[in-house]
């Protein structure tokens, strides 16, 4: 069985284990804060002997959310934050907190504004253009990030993961695609990656030196045009110099390519029913298959455009993408990576590392057919194939 079932220490944190449970936005705190439902969710994964479960999708500042239901850190969030850390404890398990800013991908109708973004480009999800950060707003993001490490540390929480990937407004200004700035934010490597090394700065300073700060980043966005695998490794260096605690490899853009991160099935009918709007619902149900590319799904899809990743950084590695079967679980362990991600795996069955430590399965029934993504906005995440 290899290493999988034994300890790994992160930063000042003792994991039981090298499975981690990745944010899956979870779509169940309707006032931004912590409710019974999101408890149970991750105290039932804790229970199932992930070794670190993520709460996903917070949202540092009021601008920065895409739905209503994402928590929203401010001091009046700490106490659901601690009763969910505390029950996360009672199964044995750690909690990290992801927290991040949507920029241009925030919603106009939660936000009440218009949205935030490295340029001035067409939001085509809430239909507006982005307004560009001027230097006032970018100071704001990062103490925003800043705070919301420190209220998450403070409340119990194990670790917090900064979210740099998938497109929201740190990756929007990493990738040439969304930054077309001329000042010192924009243009060089570096000066489009000069948000995200300041925010990690600022949020390492509130913490110090021990609490485990991890990123998820993207690999590469997976478009022509958009950020590349040579440049996130240069990235990853200076993260790595930063003291970042470790990295959670992702992929893909969710306005270019939001299945890159996932493969599999493009669940275009139930998307299309949890549409708020009626043409929109149209359109989805009409163009779904062509507006969303597809890509076919392989077990443990980014190991090999992870494995130059591990050659060039030392700080710990988390490999997903399609991790969900014991076999995955050692490859990925035999390749260097610390830890493994298991996301649809363990929405499926939240239980999985526990029957794989008995023997009782080698491999999860995922399918993945995506329906767990609708989901999301239709009353909170769930696998329609669960116990399938
Ligand atoms: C329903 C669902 C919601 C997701 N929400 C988030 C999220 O809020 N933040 C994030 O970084 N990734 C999110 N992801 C991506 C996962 O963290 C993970 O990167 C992806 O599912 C690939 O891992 P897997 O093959 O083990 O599922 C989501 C994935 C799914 C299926
Ligand atoms: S709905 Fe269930 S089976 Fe389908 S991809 Fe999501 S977790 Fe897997």
């Amino acid at each position: 069985m290899g290493i999988a079932f034994t300890p790994f220490t992160l930063g000042g944190l003792r994991l039981r284990n090298r499975i981690v449970k990745p944010a899956t936005f979870e779509g169940l705190c309707p006032g931004g804060l912590v409710s019974d439902a999101l408890v149970e969710h991750h105290r039932e994964v804790a229970a199932g002997g992930a070794a670190l479960t993520t709460v996903a999708y917070a949202s540092i500042s009021p601008d920065g959310r895409s739905y209503a239901t994402q928590i929203l850190v401010r001091p009046g969030a700490a106490p659901g934050l601690t009763r969910l850390a505390d029950a996360v404890h009672r199964e044995g398990a750690a909690a990290a907190l992801q927290v991040g800013h949507c920029g241009y991908f925030a919603n106009p109708r939660v936000i009440g504004g218009r949205p935030l973004g490295a340029s001035r480009l067409f939001n085509t999800y809430g239909l507006t253009f982005a307004r560009p950060a001027g230097e006032e707003d970018l100071a704001r993001v990062i103490a925003d990030f800043a705070a919301a490490t420190r209220i998450a540390r403070d409340a119990g929480l194990d670790a917090v993961e900064l979210h740099f990937g998938h497109g929201y407004l740190v990756s929007q200004f990493l990738s040439p695609y969304t930054n077309r700035r001329t000042d010192r934010w924009g243009g060089s490597l570096a000066n489009r990656a000069r948000l995200a090394v300041e925010v990690l700065r600022a949020a390492r300073s509130a913490v110090g030196p021990d609490f485990p700060i991890l990123l998820k980043v993207n690999l590469r966005d997976g478009f022509a045009g958009g950020l590349e695998l040579d440049e996130s490794i240069e990235v990853a260096r200076w993260l790595e110099a930063e003291g970042a605690t470790a990295l959670v490899l992702s992929g893909g853009f969710v306005s270019r390519t939001p299945l890159f991160m996932l493969r599999g099935e493009v669940p275009v009918a139930r998307m299309a029913a949890s549409q708020e709007r009626w043409h929109a619902r149209l359109g989805l149900t009409l163009f779904g298959r062509l507006l969303v590319q597809a890509y076919p799904y392989t077990e443990g899809f980014f190991l090999e455009e992870a494995k130059p990743m591990r050659a060039a950084v030392r700080l710990p590695l988390v490999l997903l993408g399609g991790v969900k079967s014991m076999e995955t679980v050692d490859r990925a362990l035999s390749a260097g990576f610390e830890l493994v991600g298991m996301g649809r795996a363990l929405l499926h069955d939240p239980a999985l590392p526990r029957k794989l430590a008995r023997g009782e399965l080698v491999a999860s029934g995922c399918v993945p057919c995506n329906e767990c993504i609708a989901e999301m906005d239709r009353g909170g995440v769930r696998c329609t194939r669960r116990g399938g």
